[in-house]
């Protein structure tokens, strides 16, 4: 659709006041730059450039894994967005259209992108500039349209006079050029302006007077054309780009029932009538089917979740959740842990780099490290998988409809066979064959009278003594 993409992002981005360059600073599971980069994809731009200069390294680093295709173009010095336009296409050569914005505007969407170039084209412009009403337009350029609506110039704010300050439509820095008049116009720039600059605007103005045709299209929803400057800005980037998500996902028919405290990622995919409870965070590449039920306040970093699970009040990291499967409340997993379908991790349960077999129950306060366990077993309450010696981490098997009792450590490696039981309270240092009880304990001894001769005249001693003469007067009456 278009020939060439340039994205602006060597900024120094002051005022996020942030070790991070500004435009990798993240919302809604994807970098500033990342939101930009995913908008123009649509638009099947032939080659892309992102200008390149304040983090350069860790710029370009984020750029080979999200854009491999996109060229960085190294701007040593910030003369201004006119310089970086000219950095950009030196030496390029096209006959096509260019697409110019910048990186640190992440609520540009594909459609409103696409839209922007029909318009462009139908009008046969040599020039588009993208605009918005915006209700606060200080610090943006001011749009100065003609009689005949077309775009004459844009004034920046410190180069604005009062009445030009009053103009509400701004400049949303996102701009379509026909590529030679650009290059043209590009060589032309000067920097007779408030900030010694080359302005990038002020090739409107010479497009013009080469007899180029101009226009200003405007955007309707000016919170796409939003930038991103500080923290406060970036906050409220994220609140709008969390309602547009959680809108895409409602109207597709996921139940969320309160969008305001459940911030979703642009990049999770949800199945209608999955139902969304509040305080939820789902991230990353996380994917849910339908009928599964999330919540309340659940996170969801990079899991699968397969259709009518329920995760309640739980954190889960890089996991597998069965159909129909359980987990929570207060249910920790992380990476690696696969739950087959009808399984069940309970309260106050971790379990990291394991699989849980079809129908497996691990129902309470218990750690599950590097384990197999198979179809249809029990794993007792407070069960610890005793994973790690100090040095290294080894693995534990649990057969197929195993009973592991409360309290049991299984001290790995250790392999527990197919139907086997163990003892509560045991600790299993060696292998357990199918269908075995395994007693991992000693045996129990009462020291009788303990009490009385220890702990004389407490609490405990005063009650041993009641519970014995109940006892004794029973037996006396008998
Ligand atoms: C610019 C526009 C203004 C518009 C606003 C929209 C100009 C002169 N002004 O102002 O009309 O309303 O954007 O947000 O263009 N950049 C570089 N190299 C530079 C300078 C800037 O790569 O030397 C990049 C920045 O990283 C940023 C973008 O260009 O992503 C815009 O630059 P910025 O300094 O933020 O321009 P504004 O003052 O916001
Ligand atoms: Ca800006």
């Amino acid at each position: 659709m278009i020939d060439q993409a340039i994205v602006l992002a060597a900024g120094e981005g002051t005022r996020m006041k942030s070790q991070t360059p500004k435009v990798l600073h993240s919302i809604a599971g994807r970098t500033l730059l990342g939101h930009v980069l995913n908008s123009l994809d649509s638009l099947n731009p032939k080659s892309i450039r992102v200008v390149v200069g304040s983090g350069r390294e860790e710029v370009e680093s984020h750029l080979a894994q999200i854009a491999p295709d996109a060229i960085a173009v190294f701007q040593a010095e910030r003369n201004g967005t006119g310089h970086a336009v000219q950095i950009a296409i030196d030496g390029v050569k096209s006959n096509g259209l260019a697409l110019i914005l910048a990186g640190d505007t992440p609520m540009l969407s594909a459609s409103t992108l696409q839209e922007f170039v029909a318009a462009h084209r139908a009008g046969k412009f040599t020039a588009s500039v993208m605009t918005a009403e915006h209700p606060d337009p200080s610090g943006y350029g001011r749009i100065i349209r003609g009689d005949d609506g077309l775009l004459l110039k844009i004034v920046e704010e410190r180069d604005a006079t009062d009445d030009q300050k009053l103009i509400f439509e701004v400049n949303s820095g996102v701009y379509l050029f026909d590529f030679a008049a650009l290059s043209n116009a590009i060589s032309k720039l000067k920097r007779d302006n408030a900030q010694g600059e080359l302005y990038l605007t002020d090739a409107i103005q010479i497009i013009r007077e080469n007899g180029g045709k101009v226009a200003a299209i405007l955007c309707e929803d000016f919170t796409e054309t939003l930038g991103v400057n500080d923290r406060i800005q970036l906050a409220e980037a994220a609140a709008i780009l969390r309602d547009r998500v959680a809108e895409r996902h409602m109207r597709n028919g996921v139940t969320i029932l309160d969008p305001g405290s459940t911030w979703i990622d642009d990049t999770v995919a949800i199945a209608p009538d999955v139902t969304i409870l509040p305080g939820c965070a789902i991230l990353g590449s996380t994917a849910i089917a339908s009928g599964a039920v999330i919540g309340p306040r659940t996170t969801l970093q990079d899991c699968a979740v397969n259709s009518g699970a329920v995760v309640r009040e739980s954190n889960c990291t890089g996991s597998e959740i069965g159909a129909n499967a359980n987990v929570g409340p207060f249910t920790f997993l992380r990476a690696g842990t696969v739950l087959a379908n009808d399984s069940k991790a309970g309260a106050f349960v971790e379990i990291k780099n394991s699989q849980v077999g079809t129908g497996s129950k691990v129902p309470h306060l218990s750690y599950v490290g590097d384990a197999e366990i198979g179809v249809d077993s029990n794993i007792g309450a407070a069960t610890v998988f005793v994973n790690y010696d100090g040095i290294n981490k080894h693995r534990t098997v649990v057969g197929d409809a195993v009973r592991i009792g409360s309290d049991t450590m299984l001290v790995a490696p250790v392999v527990i066979g197919d139907g086997a039981y163990t003892a509560a309270g045991s600790v299993i240092t060696d292998d357990v064959p199918a269908g075995a009880m395994a007693v991992g304990r000693a045996k129990q001894r009462n020291i009788l009278g303990w009490v009385r001769l220890k702990r004389s005249g407490t609490g405990s001693d005063i009650a041993a003594t009641k519970a014995t003469e109940n006892t004794t007067t029973e037996t006396e009456q008998k």
